[in-house]
């Protein structure tokens, strides 16, 4: 089955092409972010008005990479929610109107669902059943995951999203939107130990986060080291590093004890702060301990995009799940309510 799948949740165009045998066949991507970053963070009607003008020049795009025309194409799946609604809507129409116009079946599928499959395109995907980390922008959820469809909420985040204190922390430092990326970049250069932050919620038991503190704690930070005179570039590298630990160190003991509490062995992280490089490594620390296995997809498939979206309608095209031709989007959308395969 050939798959056409189209991503419009926020500020990233992303479509591609999976086919069911072949694997994926062509993805494409446009990024809004140099439209958004003078504004320090997305502008919902500027990404709606962006996707519009990208959508189609990008479906050609990928049909001509992947040699195909669109006859071929079997069924569309388009991100149906959670995300921005305006921006939601581009993708929904769209696929809606060339489903109709080629008689073929449409899907919504949900964002979080394609993240969280995304780590199947790669070469040693994870077999089920799994715990997964979702971490991303609007997201910090630990779900324990015993087969498509069949998701358990385990624990998440009480106030800010991981990838949301990231930015957000990134923005008060004067830094780039998106901010994960580029704390991530300064942590680099950063000098252990100079700083030290909570990590919050580990002291008591359970699953469920908190990062907005850690937010407060590194203005706070930063302020008083502006205070003292000193605005440098080492002081950003040096609160990015301390910022990031915290975060990556909060994550991985609340994915040991989600583990223990399933009792598993086998963790899967997705979503834009997967892509993080000290994430990873502390997670295969954690997990090569345990002689268990964390399972992620390359960079560009952590961050929003296409192929995820085509990949996770795939599967749900294939078992005979579709929708009627209505053109209808969801802001918040719980994935424990989607029905198994
Ligand atoms: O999954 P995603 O592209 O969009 C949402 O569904 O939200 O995630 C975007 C988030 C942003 O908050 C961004 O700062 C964060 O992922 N991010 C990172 C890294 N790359 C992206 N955070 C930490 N380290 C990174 N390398
Ligand atoms: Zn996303």
């Amino acid at each position: 089955m050939l798959v056409l799948g189209l991503e419009t949740s926020c500020d990233e165009t992303g479509v591609a092409l999976y086919d069911s045998e072949r694997g994926l066949l062509a993805d494409a991507l446009f990024s809004q972010i140099d439209l958004h970053r003078a504004y320090g963070g997305v502008v919902p009607e500027l990404a709606s008005r962006d996707h519009v003008k990208r959508m189609l020049p990008l479906i050609r795009q990928v049909l001509d990479e992947a040699d195909c025309v669109a006859t071929e194409i079997d069924a569309i799946a388009y991100t149906a929610g959670p995300g921005l609604v305006g921006a939601l809507l581009v993708g929904a129409s769209c696929a809606q109107a060339l489903a109709f116009a080629w008689g073929i079946p449409a899907l919504g599928v949900h964002h979080m669902e394609g993240h969280l499959l995304a780590p199947m395109l790669e070469e040693n995907p994870p077999g089920f059943p799994f715990v997964a980390l979702l971490v991303s922008g609007g997201h910090t959820q630990l779900v324990q995951v015993d087969a498509i469809g069949q998701y358990t909420l385990l624990g998440e985040t009480l106030d800010d999203a991981a990838g949301e204190a990231f930015d957000k922390t990134a923005k008060m430092m004067g830094l780039n939107y998106p901010g994960g990326p580029e704390i991530a970049r300064l942590a680099e250069k950063g000098v252990a130990g100079r700083y030290t932050f909570p990590r919050p919620m580990c002291d008591r038991p359970g699953l469920m986060f908190s990062f907005s503190g850690l937010k407060t704690f590194a203005l706070n930070t930063w302020q008083q080291s502006v205070s003292a005179g000193d605005d440098s570039e080492q002081a950003r590298c040096d609160i990015s590093l301390a910022f990031q630990q915290a975060v990556v160190e909060t994550l991985t003991i609340k994915c040991k004890r989600a583990l223990k509490q399933a009792g598993m062995k086998r963790l899967v992280i997705a979503g834009g702060v997967s892509a993080n490089k000290a994430l990873r490594l502390s997670l295969e620390k954690m997990l090569g301990d345990l002689k268990g296995d964390v399972f992620y997809a390359r960079p560009e498939f952590c961050t929003d995009n296409g192929a995820m979206i085509a990949f996770a309608g795939c599967q749900r095209l294939q078992a005979g799940q579709h929708e009627s031709l209505a053109i209808s989007v969801q802001a918040r959308w719980p994935m424990e309510q989607l029905p198994p395969l």
